[in-house]
């Protein structure tokens, strides 16, 4: 197979190298998959580096999410098999920078009819972290207005779509005007540029002409992976509640608690990992609610189509492109250029 192994930690992705190593053999307790597409994604950059929280021993292949086809199933395994060969899976465990990975029944699932490989290989990360924040832990009402800040990244876009999906108005913010273009076309009511430090006296103006009673302070829901909370709390309504979904701003935020007693507002983490450890059958229930919005239309892929990464030798651009904020939705590597993917001709 080839893949992007990582021998020795690297300054950045333009050091990265694709090599040809031995496929891997089919084993008794993993789905052997062939890979169309990956997902990318900023701890992929971290970890390439040495500074990611999960580091594995080296050498090790990059990636973590894919989509892609069975080829062979578990030997050994006692119940009965989800998938067959041949089926179209996406999933997420180390190594996706490559034609062919190893993965455990838990980390697949099937790709949605209808789905390209592309539009699959973002799905298992944001797609679940944005129902899980919005409908489990901020239980999100028809009617409520949701802030989603940096509307057009991977997570942003999702939560604009499945905010909207529920009933709820969004305003989203995104720092360029190609994102806040994405955003709207995802269905985002209002958009606002974030990088004007006016932006939450635009959230309260907009909610103070468009809301009614309480409403008219601001938004019930902000959804936050930057590191927006304290600045977000100038233009909530009574008994909002504040996401904390990320730092991708790059610092972890302190916020006066005073504000959150004042307020009378909740600040709610999410930790999505972790919810087949502590929750397993609240990831069953997300992921059953998520399929339920993509059957009835309501939920699209989201990989990015400005520019094309084909092959794995595109790895190290796609991941440039990434992390220097180029990008909206998932950015999506085409591991195998497939002419004949069936699946396009169905959208
Ligand atoms: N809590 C969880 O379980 C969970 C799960 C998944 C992801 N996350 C976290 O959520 C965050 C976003 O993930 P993602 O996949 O949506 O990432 P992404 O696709 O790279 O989007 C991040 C967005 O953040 C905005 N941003 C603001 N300041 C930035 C900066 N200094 N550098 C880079 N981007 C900046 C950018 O939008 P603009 O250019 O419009 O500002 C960018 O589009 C990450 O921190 C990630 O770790 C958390």
């Amino acid at each position: 197979m080839r893949a992007i192994q990582v021998t020795e930690y690297v300054k950045g992705p333009m050091d990265l190298r694709v090599v040809t190593l031995p496929t891997p053999v089919p084993s008794p307790t993993d789905y052997l998959i062939e890979i169309h597409s990956a997902g990318t994604n900023f701890f992929d950059i971290l970890q390439i580096q040495g500074k990611y929280q999960h580091q594995p021993a080296l050498p090790w292949i990059g990636g973590a999410e894919f989509a892609g086809t069975v080829l062979a199933v578990p030997s050994s395994l006692r119940t009965p098999l989800r998938f067959a060969v041949g089926d179209r899976v996406f999933g997420a465990t180390q190594g996706a920078y490559a034609t062919h990975i190893l993965a455990p029944e838990q980390a697949l699932l099937p790709i949605p009819a209808g789905w390209t490989f592309e539009d699959a290989a973002g799905l298992f990360v944001t797609a679940p972290t944005s129902y899980g924040a919005l409908v489990h832990r901020a239980n999100v009402q028809a009617g409520e207005w949701v802030l989603v800040h940096a509307a057009a990244g991977g997570v942003g876009l999702a939560a604009v779509q499945i905010a909207k999906a529920k009933g709820a108005m969004v305003i989203a913010t995104a720092g360029t005007q190609r994102k806040r273009q994405i955003a709207r076309q995802f269905g985002a009511d209002y958009v606002v540029d974030y990088r004007d430090k006016s932006w939450p006296e635009q959230v309260k103006q907009l909610c103070a002409q468009h809301r009614a009673g309480n409403g008219k302070a601001g938004v019930d829901i902000v959804y936050d992976p930057v590191g927006l909370i304290e600045t977000s709390l100038k233009c909530v309504a009574w008994n909002a509640r504040l996401l904390v979904i990320g730092f991708a701003a790059g610092e972890i935020e302190k916020v006066a608690l005073n504000r959150v007693l004042l307020k009378n507002v909740s600040l709610v983490g999410l930790h999505w990992g972790q919810y087949a450890r502590f929750e397993k059958e609240t990831v069953k229930s997300v992921w059953a609610g998520i399929f339920d919005l993509v059957a009835q239309g309501k939920f699209r892929g989201t990989a990015f189509k400005d520019e094309a990464f084909v092959g794995l030798e595109s790895v190290p651009r796609a991941l440039q492109a990434l992390g220097g904020r180029e990008t909206w939705g998932k950015v999506v590597v085409k591991v195998v250029d497939h002419e004949n993917d069936t699946s396009k001709s169905k959208l």
